[in-house]
């Protein structure tokens, strides 16, 4: 197969983590867990975790500013603005309307998308249908995830993967055919599943009441094991289908990002593509798990250290709550 003509291509990344560092010894302290156990399950050695004056969307819009001020894009400029978060500050408005009021993006629309960890992947598929579309000539993708804020820091089976952080992308309509572009995408989801991975109250269906909060009901909660498999069966699905909707095959990809859930997910992943670990980019062990945060903020820093340089493929794969799983090749 050819390879396809990109039809939008991501113009310039930004990432912003906090600069606390909590590390497994930290969680020691805390919680019936060692840094040993962390290590070889998960491969995490610290996470980042944000004060607690600074929100998702205070998070997302300084990655925001420095990937517009490093594609020379003014916020008066973006016609749209997609947010994808697992941790919205307020259930109403969206954290994409509150970013869009800190970056003064006035003539955008924004809203929010919930993929969980799939989400960068889900907003860049998204974007790319609104470029398509002809009415947008420039859309935000920001993937903003306080996960310290969701999770129940007395339960170890979960409180020590995950991690803050926030990355985003400028897209913009693809200028050459063999330049650099959105090569393909595939996302998918199955609802049946949702309970092995989920906040089971304080929404519509069961709203917040002292129950929840006497259950922890409002935070995280999560079958691990069964996730586990899952991820790593999804996810070789989503690097397959991504690639044959490219026309390429895992010679051409010089970098493969997956979600940075668990090493052992990720090494499975690149087995499973046929992707040497060299051509990994793995920082699940400074960062932990950020949701959806995981893949541009991993972006940004494989472009920063020249791991992705112009002309190179690179595969995202992700797989989160929803479940939800998806891929996108691009060329850079
Ligand atoms: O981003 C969305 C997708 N999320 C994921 O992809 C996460 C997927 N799941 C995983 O990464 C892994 O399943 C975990 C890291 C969550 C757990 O690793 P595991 O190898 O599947 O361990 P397990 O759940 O089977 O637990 C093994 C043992 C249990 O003890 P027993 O029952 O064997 O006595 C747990 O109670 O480890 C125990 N354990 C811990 N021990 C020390 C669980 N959490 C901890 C902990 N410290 N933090």
């Amino acid at each position: 197969m050819r390879t396809p003509t990109p039809r939008v291509e991501i113009v310039s990344t930004g990432r912003w983590l906090p600069d606390r560092v909590v590390t497994n010894h930290d969680l020691e302290k805390e919680l019936d867990t060692s840094d040993e156990w962390i290590r070889e399950r998960t491969g995490i050695v610290e996470r980042r975790i944000a004060a607690r004056e600074i929100g998702a969307a205070e998070m997302g819009a300084r990655a925001a500013r420095i990937a517009m001020e490093r594609a020379s894009v003014h916020a008066g400029e973006i016609d749209v603005i997609v947010v994808s978060t697992a941790t919205p500050d307020r259930l109403l408005p969206s954290t994409a309307c509150d970013l869009q009021a800190l970056l003064g993006a006035t003539n955008a629309a924004a809203y929010d998308i919930a993929a969980a960890c799939s989400g960068f992947i889900y907003g860049l598929t998204i974007a790319e249908g609104h470029l398509a579309a002809g009415r947008e000539e420039v859309a935000l993708v920001v993937s903003t995830e306080k996960m310290s804020s969701i999770v129940d820091w007395g339960d170890r089976t979960t409180a020590v993967l995950f991690g803050d952080g926030a990355g985003a992308a400028v897209v913009k309509r693809a200028e050459n055919e063999n330049g650099p572009g959105l090569l393909s995408s595939f996302i998918r989801s199955d609802g049946t599943l949702a309970e092995l991975l989920w906040r089971p109250g304080g929404g519509a269906l069961i709203p917040m009441d002292v129950a929840v909060l006497d259950q922890r009901n409002h935070l995280v909660k999560m079958a691990g094991r069964e996730v586990f498999k899952a991820a790593v069966r999804s996810m070789a699905e989503a690097a397959d289908q991504a690639l044959l909707r490219a026309g390429l095959t895992s010679d051409d990809i010089s970098l493969l990002i997956p979600h940075q859930a668990n090493i052992r997910i990720i090494e499975a992943t690149a087995k499973y593509a046929n992707v040497p670990m060299d051509k990994v980019f793995v920082n699940v062990d400074r960062y932990g798990n950020m949701s959806s945060a995981t893949i541009p903020v991993a972006l940004d820093e494989a472009v920063e250290s020249r791991r992705l340089r112009e002309g190179d493929h690179v595969l995202l794969v992700a797989f989160g709550a929803g479940f939800t799983w998806a891929s996108a090749v691009l060329r850079w």
